[in-house]
């Protein structure tokens, strides 16, 4: 499908995961977990530098059937691959093993084990994954699968006490940290675990605390374009880590904690310190944390109409050319969706995630989404675009 229309919900894939799970291990599942997938509304590449992001879980989840096993080993298949099921003793489990998507439960288990959240005496388990996040679209699908595994393994090894929301997007993170070898932040996992029906979430990712503000955008008669462009983006390899790490040294340099710690007024004292490069990385960050705050006040403030909508608009559009420009994590593909968008009638456009390919969103009047959505499709035939709502995050289904 890739005409603009609403969304699955949880229930068609959490049965499909419970068939692939009778299927491939022969008995009935224990049960059925799920977490989304995210857009990031605003604030991108802030959060490993301990800024501000405003995030929302979508209606697009992975499912995991599960039940426990007694030999010790943790049994992975999908229905998006060839049904064939991988075996990891749990006594292998270490950083990289085994490769593909199943370092990423593996790598979820190991954390859960490292933290004593599963017991010593945790016996292993079967699960079997079916998913509606979109694989490398930048849409957080490697976060949906590791949040919906965390919650499953804490489950059927009775250790839910042990597994707070909190402890879940941790460990989580640090999973495709060290696990997968990502050096992601935590937006995606705490997105996809405190998603919050109709609520965007606006984290400090310094002290973790997050506030969840309405964002009904059908009664501003607006709704949210996802326009995924079909260019695979792949964190690990791209030039994320690059970033991350440019701009650790940028804070060493200018003797703060995290580039959250500057404001504007220090941008100056940036370009002096730092070469041209590394000081527009700062810049976008500054200005980044500076746009995620003035668009919380705005929705502080109620509905986005008038005035209100188009200060939003211009916020999304201003980071868009901030990420292409001084972050320079764009690509083609998204600047001309963010700009055919734009010229249709969009209020507001951006790139959303790590970048280097993936989706972009695009806030648009409701009366205005076929002419968008087609516009789009004319300039990238091979765009995928869907309506976004705000969703629930991980969660039991059955
Ligand atoms: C990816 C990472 C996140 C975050 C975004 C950029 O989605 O996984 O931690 O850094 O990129 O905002």
């Amino acid at each position: 499908m890739n005409t603009a229309g609403t969304v699955g919900t949880v229930g068609p894939i959490a049965a499909e995961a419970a068939r692939l799970f009778e299927s491939a291990y022969g008995r009935t599942a224990g049960g059925v977990w799920a977490a989304p997938g995210r857009v990031n509304v605003i604030g991108e590449h802030t959060d490993y530098n301990e800024g501000f992001v405003l995030p929302m879980a979508i209606d697009r989840y992975t499912a995991v059937a599960a039940a426990p096993r007694t030999d010790g080993l943790l049994c992975v298949v999908s229905a998006a691959g060839d049904h064939r099921v991988t075996e990891i003793a749990l006594s292998d489990l270490a950083p990289r093993v085994p490769h593909g998507w199943p370092a990423y439960p593996a790598g979820v288990a190991w954390a859960l084990r490292g933290a004593g959240v599963l017991p010593s005496r945790f016996g292993g388990a079967d699960l079997a994954f079916a998913s509606t996040v979109p694989i490398g679209a930048g849409l957080s699908s490697s976060a949906a699968l590791e949040c919906s595994t965390g919650m499953a393994l804490a489950a059927i090894a009775d250790a839910e006490v042990r597994l707070s929301p909190a402890e879940l997007a941790r460990l989580s993170q640090y999973a495709e940290n060290v696990y997968a070898g990502v050096p992601c932040g935590p937006l995606d996992q705490l997105s996809s675990v405190f998603g919050a029906e109709g609520g965007v979430l606006f984290i400090d990712t310094r002290s973790l605390e997050i506030a969840v503000h309405p964002f009904d955008l059908a009664v501003a008669e607006l709704t949210l374009l996802v326009i995924d462009t079909g260019v695979s983006h792949d964190l690990g390899e791209s030039g994320y880590p690059a970033r991350r790490a440019s701009c650790e040294k940028a804070a060493a340099v200018l003797g703060v904690q995290a580039l959250r710690d500057l404001t504007t007024a220090d941008l100056d004292r940036a370009a002096a310190q730092l070469d041209e490069t590394t000081a527009r990385r700062v810049r976008h960050v500054v200005t980044e944390n500076e746009r995620v705050e003035r668009f919380v006040s705005l929705l502080k403030l109620g509905e986005l109409t008038g005035p209100r909508l188009n200060a939003a608009g211009e916020l999304l559009t201003a980071s868009h050319a901030s990420l292409r420009d001084d972050f320079e994590v764009s690509c083609d593909e998204l600047d001309v969706v963010v700009d055919t968008a734009l010229r249709a009638g969009a209020h507001g456009a951006r790139m959303t995630g790590g970048g280097f390919g993936g989706s972009a969103i695009a806030l648009v009047s409701l009366d205005r989404a076929e002419r968008v959505t087609a516009s789009v499709l004319d300039a990238l035939p091979e765009a995928e675009i869907f309506q976004a709502v705000p969703a629930r995050g991980a969660h039991r289904v059955a």
